[in-house]
């Protein structure tokens, strides 16, 4: 699958259309890869974000990129893990969907993912990549746009895991 990609750092760098968010359901910001890109992107992005009435889980919401090298922001929220008979992997599925699917409408081509979830949201990062590549490649197999999806993997265990998964 050349239209999926695996890159190691910090997704506020990257140069694409847009970069995903793992929010929280109040868009107002927070730690982990919601602060870093909130960082980066400086004040304009809250403003922006207050204006949309937070975001429930699943669900997903773009802004503009401001200071950042990437044109959009597409904000999700991911489910918190709780040993995964709350509908965690349908939940982070449709993370994964609803911001391919945004950037489908919005016609843009190079979409970057975080670990949504794997974080602060305590979601196991086997079973989360899991549920990210299977979730880009179904789409991938009915959608031609985005052209390209890319996996920022920010630390160690993730690279591993999503190594062996694209291989
Ligand atoms: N670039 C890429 N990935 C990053 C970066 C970064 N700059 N910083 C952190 N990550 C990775 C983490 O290593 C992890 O694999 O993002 C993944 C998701 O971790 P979190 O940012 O903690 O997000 P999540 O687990 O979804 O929890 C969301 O955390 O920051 C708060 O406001 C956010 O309440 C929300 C919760």
């Amino acid at each position: 699958m050349d239209r999926i990609e695996l890159v190691i750092g910090d997704i506020t760098m990257l140069h694409v259309d847009a970069i995903v968010n793992a929010a929280n359901r109040t868009l107002l910001g927070g730690g982990g890869v919601d602060g870093a890109i909130h960082r980066a992107a400086g004040t304009s992005l809250l403003e922006e974000c207050r204006g949309l009435g937070g975001c429930p889980t699943g669900e997903a919401r773009i802004t503009k990129g401001y200071h950042l090298p990437a044109k959009y922001v597409i904000h999700t929220v991911g489910p918190v893990w709780h040993g995964g008979n709350q509908n965690e992997p349908a939940l982070l599925r449709a993370c994964y969907l609803s911001s391919l699917r945004l950037a489908e409408e919005k016609r843009l081509q190079t979409i970057a993912f975080p670990a949504i979830s794997t974080g602060v949201y305590g979601y196991p990062k086997e079973k989360a990549a899991q549920v990210a590549v299977q979730a880009v490649k179904e789409f991938f197999e009915a959608h031609t746009e985005p052209e390209k999806v890319i996996f920022v993997c920010y630390d160690e265990d993730n690279v591993q895991i999503y190594s062996s998964y694209l291989d």
